[in-house]
């Protein structure tokens, strides 16, 4: 089985409920880790040598979380090869503006750790910062999952 990490930097659980449906779903076909990265180091991540990476990116102050930009910038340090296949989404509470995710878009594409990134990408709004997510949202992410097995496979 083919290796996928999940890492997520949640601090309300939303990005950590989400990480974990898709976990649930990928987990029938591919070796699914899934963590904060409050729990792991870049060389958890790069001694598996995983084939996928989904990286679960909160909205803070209209940007993407700058502590698992970090996080992947550091893989960069340890990493021998880079993964060949890299995924993001986002949890967001406010409307969505195409510039709140531009720092993580940056990040993965500069890093060598980073192989090919999904063109396709998930964001899901929050009725508040605690959740829950908005109604409509079960059927977004699970297009998503379907668009990541097929960018998986
Ligand atoms: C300090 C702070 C700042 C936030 N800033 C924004 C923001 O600028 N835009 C936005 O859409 N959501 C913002 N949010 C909402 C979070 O992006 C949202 O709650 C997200 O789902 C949190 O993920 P988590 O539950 O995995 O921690 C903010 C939340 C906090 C706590």
């Amino acid at each position: 089985m083919k290796k996928i990490w999940i890492i997520h930097n949640s601090l309300h659980g939303n990005s950590e409920q989400i990480s974990k449906t898709i976990a649930e779903d990928l987990k029938t076909t591919y070796d699914v880790s899934i963590d904060s990265i409050k729990n792991i180091t870049p060389e958890d991540i790069v001694k598996d040598d995983p084939y996928g990476l989904v990286v679960a990116t909160r909205i803070l102050a209209f940007r993407s979380d700058n502590e698992i930009r970090e996080f992947i910038k550091n893989m960069d340090r340890v990493i021998t090869k880079p993964i060949s296949k890299v995924a993001y989404f986002s949890t967001h509470a406010l409307r969505w503006k195409n510039f709140f995710i531009k720092g993580m878009t940056k990040t993965l594409e500069k890093a060598e750790c980073v192989g090919e990134i999904c063109p396709e990408f998930l964001e899901v709004k929050m009725e508040k910062a605690e959740g829950p997510a908005i109604e409509g949202s079960d059927v977004k992410i699970g297009e998503f999952i379907s668009t990541l097995r097929n960018f998986m496979n």
